[in-house]
């Protein structure tokens, strides 16, 4: 029996490993945990195909494919105007989560303050403990969820090192506006604060709204490291691949530390992304897609006692369930998917000092007919 000690507190199972269990206990639809559960797209498929077949199946180089970080130099450089050098500013990842351990890992020291919006995507928190830093949460709460810029300001002190913020929003399927950014601008300017600013969901915004990239405020790129994941664009989140894009004295440390923890990643992957991408329409269509899928699911459910909170963006949505029970969020999603056959994602586990809004959050990243089933399932409560 070998005796350690675990570098990270006790933080218990899952949500979604709890509520994932579940929905295969009780046969239900799971509308939980964040994956497409239809196809990508069949030339996508061919194009991985066809580069293990011609043998690009060695070591990529370091930083990633080259061609890969032109085409997505270009791609970030059109969108904003920007000037993203392929070769200094851009490295291909293992997945978001690996671009966003490596970043807290290359710049946060022990006891740096790390200032965090929550709800927050699960992986901030652990890491920001392998750093041995001090998360500093600032809540935002139902309805609207808005972040209070003076509060951030507030928390600011000569320990702060990060700020990390998560545009489209997930659990809550909310976007940051340019007077965000520029409030954001405002508070770190002519400091030494770091934004890690998590843009996984970019292309998934609707009703005709713009994203707002740190990449499109120079002054504050100048200060971000943006991090990708191509899991979520292109249907694929089991090929965990991903990108962070950084100004070059930043991007040196990351790939510093990148080196040593993966050093490359998949190959033929590489030449298959950098193929697709030549196709901006594989991307630029996405909105489109996912908003009829939300709408679809919303209007589904018009006639149910589930109230929606609008998503602007992410393939999320959370309802209000307070006309329909007084339960806990955890407790509700456990009930919803013992009973009624759906699972969901109660919010709660997303706060560190919990929450008590009466919300689950919704997938609808799935196919119309699982939508329309799950709508069926909750229209009868
Ligand atoms: C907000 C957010 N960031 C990062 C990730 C991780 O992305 P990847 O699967 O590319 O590691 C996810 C995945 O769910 C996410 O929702």
């Amino acid at each position: 029996m070998i005796n350690y000690s675990s570098k990270l507190p006790p933080l218990g199972t899952s949500i979604f490993a709890v509520m994932s269990k579940l929905a295969k206990d009780h046969d239900a639809i799971n509308l939980g945990q964040g994956f497409p559960d239809f196809e990508i797209s069949p030339k996508l498929k061919n194009l991985v195909s066809k580069y293990v077949q011609e043998g690009k199946n060695q070591y990529a180089p370091m930083p990633g494919l080259h061609q890969l970080r032109e085409t997505l130099s270009k791609k970030y450089n059109t969108a904003y105007g920007s000037n993203i050098n392929p070769g200094k500013e851009i490295t291909i990842h293992s997945g978001a989560t690996q671009a966003i351990f490596t970043t807290i890992m290359a710049f946060v020291n022990q006891n740096d303050e790390v200032i965090i919006i929550e709800p927050a995507y699960d992986c901030y928190l652990p890491t920001i403990a392998l750093a041995k830093a001090k998360p500093i949460s600032i809540p935002v709460t139902a309805p609207h969820y808005k972040i209070d810029w003076d509060q951030v300001q507030d928390k600011i002190t000569n320990n702060t090192k990060m700020i990390i913020i998560n545009n489209p929003h997930n659990p809550i399927g909310k976007i940051l506006a340019s007077e965000d950014l520029l409030a954001l601008q405002e508070i770190v300017k002519d400091k030494n604060i770091l934004i890690l600013s998590d843009e996984v969901y970019e292309h998934l915004i609707y009703d005709g709204k713009q994203h707002q990239s740190v990449l499109a405020y120079p002054q504050l790129a100048e200060q971000s490291v943006a991090v990708y994941s191509f899991g979520k664009t292109f249907h694929a989140t089991g090929w965990k691949m991903g990108y962070s894009i950084a100004p070059e004295h930043l991007m040196k440390e990351i790939r510093n530390i990148h080196q040593w923890n993966v050093f490359s990643v998949n190959s033929f992957l590489q030449y298959a992304l950098d193929d697709f991408l030549q196709d901006p329409e594989e991307y630029h269509q996405l909105p489109q897609f996912y908003q009829r899928k939300r709408d679809l699911f919303q209007e589904a459910l018009s006639q149910c006692k589930l109230r929606p909170i609008h998503s602007a963006g992410t393939y999320f949505q959370l309802y209000d369930y307070s006309e329909i029970s007084d339960l806990t969020d955890i407790n509700f999603s456990k009930w919803l998917v013992s009973e009624h056959g759906v699972a969901t994602i109660p919010i709660s586990p997303f706060y560190s000092n919990g929450n008590t809004d009466k919300v689950v959050r919704f997938c609808f990243a799935k196919d119309d007919r699982t939508l329309m089933l799950a709508a069926n399932k909750l229209s009868a409560i």
